[in-house]
């Protein structure tokens, strides 16, 4: 009883585990040689339940039909990455008459509720048309494309006098292709048409079909989103009550593969995106680099000359100041030394004022007593007088020239110093 019950449940679970890669093994299988890509959908477990298709297990192997609204036509190609496939159009019932098969049908008719519409790529051919249609807007002229391909079928449709021609995908046209008795009784459509060739090269008739961008599946629970967390069943926000499995940032929905993938605009899918995105990220990353490389090497350039001008000026300086000293070493002081020296230039300590600055009595660091002349900022003529000036009050100086001659001098705020 308690092996049963065992039993009971992990088959339960093993089916409701079944139910969940079925679902997220989204892609149909195969119909016979023909591969079903997303969003189309043969069964209730794979693909988008909006986009059925059919496989027509009886003929042969399996076929892959589209159901319109009264018939089914078999699907001769697809194109998963334009979202388009061709089928193959009715044809007549029989070469005695003029009348396509679907003609008791009406013709071609989709659901407009489905998301399958009919391209403008289709060039369609009406034959054995009623005199009625020369009042649509339609090419009757017995110019018309359709009178060409009429003769060169050879057929009964040659015998009907009228026909016409037009190229579908209008709003009139985009679910309907439409026959009847009191139109036209037949039809044939051939995709991308080229006019200029001959009939014998226009290739297979085919009427092609375009599928609208697929949403995001539609789930009960999280259970059918699971596709190894990359997206999460939530209430679609514009279909009231209809939940979703919404990728989960920064994954994005991609309608082709039906995926959540890394963000790609590819139509092609995200491969051909991926890469131009590295190829994108590595220029511009190496760009960057560059970029920063440069300005940091003129940046320490500009460093290098600032400090060598300021190293050339101070050797200049020194230079003169030993020269006009009379063999007297001079020395040079930072503002910081004379800032301390002069007590941050404590009125205290102002002797007096000169014309291109104010003289101060300063304290080095060793004891010696010195006076501080201070230039006025960008005074150069100011710096130069004072220069002069300290180097004649030298000789008989008020001063005790007992000391060496220093002078100092801070290039950035202009700062001397006689002793
Ligand atoms: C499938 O392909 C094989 C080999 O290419 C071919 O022999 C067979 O007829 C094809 N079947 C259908 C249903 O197209
Ligand atoms: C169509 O007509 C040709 C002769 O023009 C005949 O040989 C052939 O059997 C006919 N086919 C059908 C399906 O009636
Ligand atoms: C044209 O279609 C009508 C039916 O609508 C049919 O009776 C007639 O035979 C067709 N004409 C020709 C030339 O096949
Ligand atoms: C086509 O099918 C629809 C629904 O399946 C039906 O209502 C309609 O009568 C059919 N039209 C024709 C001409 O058979
Ligand atoms: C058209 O499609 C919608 C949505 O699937 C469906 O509810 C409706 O019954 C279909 N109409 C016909 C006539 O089949
Ligand atoms: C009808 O089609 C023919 C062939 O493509 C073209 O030469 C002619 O100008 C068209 N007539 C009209 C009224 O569009
Ligand atoms: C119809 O076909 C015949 C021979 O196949 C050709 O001589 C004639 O010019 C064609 N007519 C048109 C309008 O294409
Ligand atoms: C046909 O489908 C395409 C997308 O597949 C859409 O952009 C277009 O608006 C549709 N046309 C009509 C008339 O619904
Ligand atoms: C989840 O997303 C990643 C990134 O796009 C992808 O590589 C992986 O295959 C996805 N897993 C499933 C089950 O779709």
């Amino acid at each position: 009883m308690e092996t049963t019950r065992q039993l009971f449940i992990f088959t339960a679970a093993a089916l409701l585990i079944y139910a969940g890669c079925a679902s997220s093994a989204k892609q149909c299988s195969d119909c016979g040689n023909t591969t079903v890509p997303y969003p189309l959908s043969t069964s209730p477990t794979c693909g988008d339940q909006s986009y059925k298709v059919r496989c027509d297990a009886a003929a042969g192997g399996g076929t892959l039909v589209f159901d319109s609204l009264n018939n089914t036509y078999p699907i001769t190609s697809i194109n998963p990455s334009a979202q388009r496939f061709v089928i193959k159009p009715a044809t007549l019932v029989s070469n005695a008459t003029c009348v396509t098969s679907d003609l008791v049908h009406q013709g071609l008719q989709l659901n407009s509720s489905l998301p399958f519409n009919v391209t403008s790529s289709n060039t369609i051919l009406y034959l054995n048309c009623t005199a009625d249609l020369l009042r649509s807007p339609l090419n009757c002229s017995s110019s018309s494309l359709c009178h060409v391909y009429a003769n060169y079928t050879r057929g009964v449709c040659a015998n009907a006098p009228l026909c016409c021609t037009f190229r579908a995908g209008g709003s009139s046209t985009s679910y309907m292709i439409r026959v009847r008795e009191s139109g036209c009784s037949a039809y044939t459509s051939f995709v991308n048409l080229d006019s200029s060739l001959g009939v014998d090269r226009w290739g297979q008739p085919g009427l092609e079909i375009q599928w609208v961008s697929p949403r995001e599946p539609v789930c009960g629970s999280q259970v059918d989103c699971d596709d190894g967390g990359n997206s999460t069943c939530r209430l679609d926000p514009t279909e009231s009550g209809v939940r979703r499995c919404f990728c989960n940032s920064p994954l994005v929905w991609d309608p082709i593969q039906g995926v959540c993938v890394k963000y790609c605009q590819d139509a092609q899918g995200c491969g051909k995106a991926d890469k131009t995105a590295l190829i994108a990220g590595l220029t511009s990353g190496l760009g960057a680099t560059l970029f920063l490389a440069i300005i940091a090497i003129l940046l320490y350039k500009r460093h290098r000359r600032i400090i060598e001008a300021q190293e050339r000026l101070a050797k200049e300086r020194e230079d003169i100041l030993n020269a006009s000293g009379g063999g007297r070493a001079a020395k040079l002081f930072t503002g910081k030394e004379i800032k301390k020296a002069t007590h941050d230039f404590s009125k205290d300590l102002l002797l007096g004022a000169g014309g291109y600055g104010d003289v101060y009595k300063g304290f080095l660091q060793d004891g010696t007593v010195v006076a501080v002349k201070c230039a006025k900022l960008g005074n150069t003529k100011g710096t130069d007088q004072v220069l002069n000036e300290g180097l004649k009050h030298g000789g008989r100086g008020q001063l005790t020239w007992s000391h060496r001659l220093r002078i100092a001098h801070d290039a950035a705020e202009g700062w001397l110093i006689l002793i």
